[in-house]
């Protein structure tokens, strides 16, 4: 049932493992590819709490030494201050060029953790145990780690591969609801952008994955692990194709700017609003039919993810503040934002021409939606 997926890099190629009741075997998958029998485990208070006796019992059980830090969960221990103080503990608990960081956790973790490995003497071998479904079809696989700082998200930061990943699909079972569906959207951007067949099965298995089926979770994160490897064995420092995975990010990100990074958008309800304007995008450029925009929408909204602007607390949507946030997007290259346009769904590609008066005006009608919503 757990078969491997491989992310193929040469000399550092590594396997995906998915499926329910992994973290109880942790300790036996991890231990072939230890250079010494000492592992120190980066986690949050939340994992704490719900999951690391069991994976502390099974490193015990396979003789691997085992040290640690718990850090607070949330976005804000993605800085600086977080990464030296992760740094002065592994220090102290002395680890060694030989000791393998495990991150487990949801993406903070593993992108803070992932970082801390690639500097700590100059590069420590590191595991990701991702615990949320954003981190288990996204962020674990591909070796993107970094932290924020006050200019933006994950400005800083290596291209670190991890030994190995272990999805546990059954640790889904603890995770919020809201978490869960923010995660989701990354799931439904696999599909959309080169697998329809997938994009239908969602369609027909998503609500039921999302209620708990645990083989429709398992078939969805190793459906969306495989999508990644293959892109990321294809293009591992995004100079062409990697890209693609930022469908619907350049406007999730400016919806998070807008929106403070906080509780009232999730990078993932971010993400499927941005999908939904991504293909509005592609289809007032002609490219792509309006039936699987309408397709898209329903989808997203049939299992209450977000598909339209959130309220704002204290002040009305504005198209060109929103537009505004696209020059501080990482991939601008000469001043011009590369967007991620779709024929239709699983037909994605890039496009660094696209006008910006066309994409103003999709902002407007975004901003003109919720005002008649609201
Ligand atoms: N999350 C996008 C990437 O890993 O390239």
């Amino acid at each position: 049932m757990n078969s491997d997926i491989r992310v193929l890099l040469g000399e550092r190629s590594y396997d995906i493992r998915v499926g329910p009741g992994l973290l109880a075997e942790a300790g036996e998958a991890i231990r072939p590819l230890l250079p010494s029998r000492r592992v120190f485990v980066v986690t949050d208070e939340n994992l704490e709490r719900l999951h690391l006796a069991k994976l502390r019992d099974s490193l015990d059980a396979a003789e691997i030494e085992n040290h640690g830090v718990v850090l607070p969960a949330g976005e804000h221990t993605k800085s600086f201050a977080h990464l030296e103080s992760l740094l002065d503990a592994m220090l102290e608990a002395r680890c060694e060029r030989g000791t393998t960081i495990i991150a487990f956790g949801g993406g903070v973790i593993g992108d803070l953790a992932g970082f801390a490995a690639s500097i700590l003497l100059r590069g420590v071998p590191f595991v990701q145990i991702p615990t949320t479904l954003l981190s288990q079809v996204d962020s674990s696989v591909g070796g993107k780690t970094g932290i924020n700082t006050t200019q933006g998200k994950n400005l800083v930061g290596s291209f670190y591969q991890p030994r190995l990943v272990l999805a546990d699909t059954e640790v889904l079972a603890t995770l919020p609801e809201r978490d869960l569906k923010s995660g989701y959207a990354e799931v439904v951007k696999y599909g959309l952008i080169d697998d329809p067949e997938f994009f239908s099965w969602l369609e027909a298995n998503g609500a039921a994955m999302l209620a708990g089926d645990s083989a429709a979770r398992a078939q969805a994160v190793r459906t969306s692990c495989a999508a990644k490897a293959r892109v990321v064995s294809a293009d591992e420092r995004e100079g062409g194709r990697r890209a693609l995975l930022n469908l619907g990010h350049t406007f999730a990100h400016a919806l998070e700017a807008e929106t403070g990074f906080g509780d009232l958008l999730t990078h993932g309800e971010a993400v499927s609003i941005g999908l939904v304007l991504a293909f509005e995008l592609s289809a007032r450029l002609g490219c792509c039919p309006s039936e699987d925009v309408g397709r898209l929408r329903r989808h997203l909204d049939a299992l209450g993810l977000p598909v339209g602007l959130p309220a704002l607390p204290d002040r009305p949507w504005r198209a060109t503040q929103l537009a505004a946030h696209f020059a501080a997007d990482k991939k601008v290259k000469d001043g011009r934002v590369t967007f991620v346009l779709a024929k239709g769904i699983g037909q994605a590609f890039l496009c660094d021409e696209v006008p910006p008066e066309v994409v103003a005006e999709v902002l407007e009608r975004a901003v003109a939606a919720h005002r008649m919503s609201s």
